[in-house]
């Protein structure tokens, strides 16, 4: 039933923006929030959120004084924080994030820490009795092919969130996943032309299950979603109707619900409902990591729509 999620921790530093900055241009902020955040923190706090079973994250910080007050909000966000590294003379990660007035996002990362593993990758015993392994892309791409390879000989679901998405080596990567949950943009990346609507987001992931995953899943986010698998199945899941206020971490949130879902043995269609309720909630709420919905609330939204 266990979980493991390999990835990044960044410190936050969120601002609110009527519109997003052009260059050279000062504007000031309608609000400011600093939090925990990272794609892999932000998919362990919801999988450890929404799972029935135990979650692991396996990630780094840096040797600074953020370092320690990340592992401090991790835990206070009930994360298990026993795999987290402390890399030496290395500085934490960060983000810079815009949220405009339409709750769309920008985000800068500074990798830090979260870059310095090493090709060889954490150690395979983060990924022993594992049957969802979770992976994005704020880690070296070679720490990451490894940490996929050792998660797959233990016999786990891979699942890879190709976020952000790389300009090269995305083909090594494919190979190793067995689903992938690219967005409209990183759907572009991977495909060359970004999907506006079902049918063509349907077309991209039968596309791209011929580069690899067993499953690809388009996420439209307010439209929805498009799935294609290798054996032949194909479909789309409607958005959940909330009113969302900020976008920072609805890809998060629904990577780890989908973790959750499948590795307490729901199937596809379920899973995915699951996973895109878990996304819609988080757009309700201000900031990433702190904006993962709870079960209860996940749960309260598929039996109400
Ligand atoms: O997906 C949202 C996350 O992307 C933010 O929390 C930020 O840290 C970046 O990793």
């Amino acid at each position: 039933m266990s979980i493991t999620v390999f990835g990044s921790v960044n410190l936050d530093l969120t601002v609110s923006v009527e519109q997003m900055p052009e260059p050279g241009v000062t504007s000031h902020a309608t609000g400011f929030l600093k939090g925990l955040g990272g794609k892999g923190a932000n998919q362990a706090v919801a999988a450890t959120r929404l799972a029935k079973g135990p979650v692991r994250f396996v990630a780094a910080i840096g040797a600074d004084a953020f370092g320690e007050s990340l592992r401090a909000s991790l835990s206070g966000l009930g994360v298990d924080t026993d795999n987290l590294v402390t890399m030496p003379d290395k500085d934490s990660g960060m983000a810079l994030i815009h949220v405009d007035a339409t709750s769309q996002n920008t985000i800068t990362v500074v990798g830090g820490a979260n870059m310095a593993w090493s090709p060889e990758g954490p150690d395979a015993s983060c990924f022993e009795g594992c049957k969802v392994a979770l992976f994005q892309l704020e880690t070296p791409q070679q720490a990451t092919i490894a940490a996929m390879r050792k998660a797959k000989a233990a016999g786990a679901k891979v699942i890879l969130d190709p976020a952000p998405i790389a300009a090269t080596g995305m083909d090594a990567l494919l190979a190793e996943a067995d689903i992938i949950t690219p967005n409209e943009t990183e759907a572009a990346g991977l495909a060359g032309s970004k999907p506006t609507n079902f049918d063509e987001a349907l077309d991209v992931a039968r596309s791209l299950c011929g580069r690899g995953p067993e499953i690809v899943i388009v996420k439209l986010g307010a439209k929805g979603l498009a799935y294609a698998t290798k054996s032949g199945k194909s479909g789309k899941v409607e958005p959940f109707k909330v009113r969302a206020i900020d976008t920072v971490a609805a890809g998060d949130s629904f990577n780890g619900g989908l973790a959750a879902a499948l590795a307490e043995g729901m199937e596809l269609e379920a899973a995915l409902r699951f996973a895109s309720a878990a996304g819609a909630l988080a757009t309700t709420k201000k900031g990433a990591s702190e904006a993962v919905p709870s079960r209860a609330e996940v749960d309260a939204l598929i039996s109400g729509q």
